[in-house]
This record gives structure tokens, sequence and C-alpha cells, in this order.
């Protein structure tokens, strides 16, 4: 049998959640509901965010109740506060996702508090989620570079990491939010981050592809024991508050890597290709993601 990866699909919301123009809620159940039915055991479906800062994410209550739930997926939605939280458990997520950062200045901006406040803002959210048998995810972003501070020092992400763990998540997600981290550095936080989790069943890699790094990260991510992968399909997306970012590494070219490197992940490629081509159609953008590309001329 061969080893088994988790991919946790991203793309209704950190590769929506930057879209300028406003995706019609029904888009966005479409794409979760065919991205659940592609095989995916996590999709991250929506965040309960103040709208005023992520107006493409507004409509996550609404996306919640309209999708068309699949034994087995679990359905993560971001809640920053008890108010996300609120809204997480009236939608009736799986899985809250709260977030935090390895870099002060890119806390402020996009949560508007310091590391040390987000942690004391999670620790009710993170008890209420364990209260209603929740799974609870926390993601460390800026984990390799941040925007405004430049490259992270490794021990500031091993402290957030167990900060998070203290608050009883579950998976902690080590993210390259701006996609600028290679594949030594990778080695070197998981490593560290290695010596405070378990890497193969507690730690995900959340790689941006800014930089063009992201398979070689999740190689290196591999290589550590790491087995889960977050990828957003057709590669979309980007980060409002970290300039020039690009979207997550695209869903079909891990997909590819990992069944080249015989791994298993109980997702089907080829109906994430097509997937891919029909969400970019409905963005109005071609697919970023090379393999996807590929594949659908093949398919043509
Ligand atoms: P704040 O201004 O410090 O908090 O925002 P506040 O409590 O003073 O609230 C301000 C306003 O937001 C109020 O409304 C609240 O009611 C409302 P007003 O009175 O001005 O009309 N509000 C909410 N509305 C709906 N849902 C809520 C909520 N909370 C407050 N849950 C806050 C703090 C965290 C809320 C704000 O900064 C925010 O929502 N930020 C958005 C952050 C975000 O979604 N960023 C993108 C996702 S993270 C990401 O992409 C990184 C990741 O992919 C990993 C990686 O790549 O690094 C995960
Ligand atoms: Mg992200």
């Amino acid at each position: 049998m061969a080893e088994h990866i988790k991919i946790v699909e991203v793309g209704p919301r950190d590769g929506l959640q930057n879209e300028k123009q406003f995706v019609d809620t029904a888009v966005k159940i479409e794409l979760v509901d065919r991205l659940a039915a592609a095989g995916f055991q996590n999709v991250e479906a929506a965040s309960f965010v103040s709208p005023k800062w992520v107006p493409q994410m507004a409509d996550g209550a609404a996306v919640m109740a309209g999708i068309d739930r699949r034994p087995g997926t679990i359905y993560s939605v971001l809640a920053p506060n008890l108010r996300g939280f609120e809204g997480a458990l009236a939608a009736r997520a799986d899985e809250v996702v709260i977030f935090g950062a390895a870099s002060e200045a890119f806390s402020q901006r996009n949560i508007n508090c310091s590391i040390a406040e987000s942690i004391a803002r999670f620790e009710p959210v993170a008890a209420a989620a364990k209260e209603a048998g929740m799974r609870l995810r926390g993601s460390i972003s800026c984990a390799l570079g941040c925007p405004y501070q430049g490259e992270t020092p490794v021990a500031a992400v091993v402290d957030v990491a167990e900060r998070l763990l203290r608050l009883g998540c579950d998976e902690i997600d080590v993210a390259d939010t701006i996609g600028v981290g290679t594949a030594a550095q990778v080695g070197r936080v998981l490593r560290a981050v290695g010596q405070v989790a378990d890497l193969g069943t507690r730690v995900s890699g959340h790689f941006h592809d800014t930089y063009g790094q992201a398979l070689a990260n999740i190689l290196a991510a591999l290589d550590c024991g790491v087995r889960i992968f977050h990828s957003s399909v057709a590669g979309l997306g980007g980060c409002p508050y970290a300039k020039g970012a690009t979207g997550n590494v695209a869903t079909e070219d891990v997909l590819y890597l990992l069944r080249g490197q015989g791994l298993h992940t109980g997702v089907d490629l080829d109906a994430v290709v097509d997937i891919g081509q029909w969400i970019s159609e409905r963005i109005g953008r071609p697919t970023s993601s090379r393999a996807g590309r590929a594949l659908a001329l093949k398919k043509a």
C-alpha cells in the first residue's frame, strides 16, 4: 500500500478570498461540492472574519448552508475570534482554523493585534471548539518570511507552534504566506518544529508559490516526514495583506508530483483538472497550474 498524503484543498477560501470581483455564492458552493466529490478529505470552505477586511468571504454562512455535505469530508472554516467561532458553529463546520503569525508586523496587518494578543483571543475559541467536539487547526503565517520583517527566525515559528499546540490544536500549519521560502530553509524550520510536534500527523505544509519554490518545498517537507499539504485548485489566490504574493501551490501540480513519488492521496487528478478549468473560466483568468494546463490540453 502506497503511503497516504492528506491534501487540504484551500481554493474556496485562500484561493478566492483575494478575488476583487465578488464570486457568486452559487459558484463557491459548486466549487466546494465538486472538490469534495473529487476525493479531498478536507476542504477549506469559508471564513468567518470581518467582511470589511475580507469582503469576498462575507457569504460564508450561505456557502456552508448550501453545500451538499459528503460523509467523511472535513469542511474547515477560519475563525479569528469568538464571533467567528459562533458563525462556524452555526454553520456546522467540522474544523475551526485559528490563524496567527510568526511575525509581529504581519500579525498586526492581518488580524490587527500582536502575537500574544492573538493567542489570548484564540483561547476561548479553542476551548469552545473543543467543547463543541470540533477539530481545531492553528495556522502560522509568515513561518518562512514576512513582507515587512524579512526572514522569520526559526525560534519564532517554534514558539507560536508550541502556543497553538497548548491551545489544543489537532494540526498546525507551517505557512509560507508570501512564498519566499526555499527547500533548505523549509528543512530547518520543520526539523525545529518537529522537536515540539509530530511532523507525520500534526503538522502541515501550506506553501504559496510566489517564487516558484512550492513544489521543491513540498519535497523538502516530505523528506522531513510531513504528510499533510495545503493546495489550491488552479493555483488560485494571494494574500490581501502581503503585496505581490501569489496563490497557493496549485493542487493539480501537487497531485502530479505526489503520483510520481508513488504516494496516495485518494484525489482524482483528472476531476481536479476539470474543476481548475471551470473555476478559472468563472473568474475570468487562465489557470496558473502548469500540470493543470498541460493535462487539460491533452484532453482537448
Ligand atoms: P478588529 O478590527 O481588530 O476587531 O479586527 P474588532 O473586534 O474591533 O471588530 C472590527 C469590526 O469587525 C466590527 O465591525 C466587528 O463587528 C467586526 P464594525 O463595528 O466596525 O461594523 N467583526 C466581525 N465580523 C464578522 N465576523 C467576525 C468578526 N469579528 C469582528 N468574526 C479581525 C479583528 C480579526 C476580526 C479582523 O482583523 C479580520 O477579520 N481580519 C481578517 C483576517 C483574514 O481573514 N485574513 C486572511 C485569512 S488568513 C490567511 O490567508 C493566511 C493563511 O492562508 C495562512 C498563510 O498563508 O499564511 C491562513
Ligand atoms: Mg495562505
